[in-house]
């Protein structure tokens, strides 16, 4: 098969030497198209050695055979390895003022881009909203792993080993091979992904349970994983209906259904996943809700009782419990059709077990198919852009360990989990 490997100016290029190695070796036609930048880090001459092909960084040379437009054409796959913060801006905007960007806005295959940088330049909003646009469009973007980088510090934003980068080609290039991924300008449009033609319901926010028209019981779930999980699904291909308690803009491409309680969360999400081949679990649904509401804003004082005298009691809230919607699915299922489902266990760990190991038994205890175990705290998960997760599967004893990484990068270890299953 044809690949284009793009590799952008950063410390990582070096590490695009053994992709570009694997992938030869595997029997694929590599073409090697470096960003000018990226010639500082690895010559020419190497990447001209490894692929036994010229390379060329602008579109000045070969005119008479278009290769700004062809390249792109014929490829089978698109991956770009490492992708930096300027290749990121460049690709989402849509720029075409290198080999690269040209081939990138000319290829109708999958396309793979693996970011490397540094933490403060991953993290930026500007290279987050280059991310989750790229990834709406249909780039499988490959989260970057945590570690080391080039000078003292550590942190998210180094390039995936190559062995890795590489297991995500050959799915990507099976996937294009399968028809998944459709040619020509219709590719632009229509849906690309491992997760094309199917349908998956996404939960997310924290429910709130009312007590009187301005008073509710509530948790402090911003409702941003649940958000990343459902932009990624669709950047994937997915058909995502999100089921959601909290108040964010709905991302690209995916319907919202917005409920407040755990009862109507409920409800929504059983109409929903009649059809769906996946349910992810990622809100906060109250356990609890008050047994009874107040149709009028309760009083801080009462009225006068018969001897005249005002009651300034405190009210007590009598609880009962919600239904547990996770647990649910997982009772309801039966025969090869049932959806996957995967619940997000919230924990903080405590003087009894690690918070691994309350992961573990609430794998157990609630039956899910995958359990997201995250920590979370006061000053951690809760609100921030940023997540550390360990992903259990029923029936492994695997731990994945992820973060911390931005919660799209998380939202995309999960579907790679998922996919694996489906
Ligand atoms: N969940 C649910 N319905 C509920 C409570 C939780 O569907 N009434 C789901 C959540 O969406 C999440 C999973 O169950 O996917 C685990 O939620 P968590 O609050 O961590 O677990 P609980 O079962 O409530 O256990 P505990 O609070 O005792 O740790």
């Amino acid at each position: 098969m044809k690949v284009v490997l793009g590799v952008a100016g950063g410390i990582a290029a070096y590490k695009a030497c053994s992709l570009l190695r694997l992938l030869s070796e595997a029997g694929h036609d590599v073409t090697v198209v470096p960003t000018a930048s990226a010639l500082h880090f690895v010559g020419e001459a190497t990447w001209a050695a490894l692929s036994g092909k010229p390379v060329h960084t602008d579109v000045w040379s070969d005119i008479t055979e278009v290769p700004h437009v062809r390249i792109g054409q014929e490829a089978d796959l698109v991956v770009v390895a490492p992708a930096t913060a300027d290749l990121l801006a460049r690709a989402a905007s849509g720029q075409a003022d290198d080999l690269l960007t040209n081939v990138l806005l000319t290829a109708r295959c999958p396309v793979v881009m693996a970011p490397a940088m540094h933490t403060e330049m991953y993290e930026h909003p500007a290279t987050q909203a280059n991310i989750a646009t790229l990834t709406e469009r249909g780039v499988h973007v490959v989260p970057p792993a945590s570690g080391r980088l080039t000078g003292r510090d550590t942190g998210p934003g180094r390039l995936p080993e190559p062995e890795q980068l590489f297991e995500v080609c050959v799915r990507e290039l099976a996937r294009g091979a399968g028809g998944a991924a459709p040619s020509g300008a219709a590719a632009a449009r229509a849906p690309r992904g491992d997760l094309a033609g199917r349908r998956v319901v996404v939960t997310a926010g924290g429910t709130r349970e009312p007590l009187d028209p301005v008073r509710y019981l509530g948790n402090r779930s911003s409702g941003k994983q649940g958000y990343a999980l459902a932009a990624v699904a669709a950047g994937r291909g997915a058909e995502v209906v999100l089921v959601s308690a909290a108040s964010l803009e709905a991302p690209a491409g995916v319907r919202v259904v917005r409920v407040e309680t755990a009862l109507e969360m409920e409800a929504a999400v059983r109409a929903e996943a009649a059809e769906a081949d996946v349910v992810v679990m990622a809100a906060a649904v109250a356990d609890f809700r008050p047994s009874s509401y107040a149709d009028h804003k309760i009083k801080k004082t009462h009225e006068p009782g018969a001897d005249g005298s005002a009651d300034e009691s405190a009210p007590v809230v009598t609880l009962v419990r919600n239904p547990d919607i996770l647990a649910g699915l997982v009772a309801a299922r039966g025969g090869a059709a049932a959806p996957v489902v995967v619940g997000f266990a919230a924990e903080t760990g405590d003087e009894s077990a690690s918070v691994l190991e309350h992961g573990r038994a609430k794998l157990a205890r609630k039956g899910c198919d995958v359990l997201v175990v995250n920590e979370v705290g006061a000053d951690v998960t809760f609100g921030k852009d940023d997540n550390t997760v360990h992903v259990l599967r029923r029936g492994s004893d695997a731990v994945l360990d992820v973060g911390p990484v931005t919660k799209t990068a998380v939202a995309q270890a999960v579907w790679d989990v998922v996919t694996d299953i489906l």
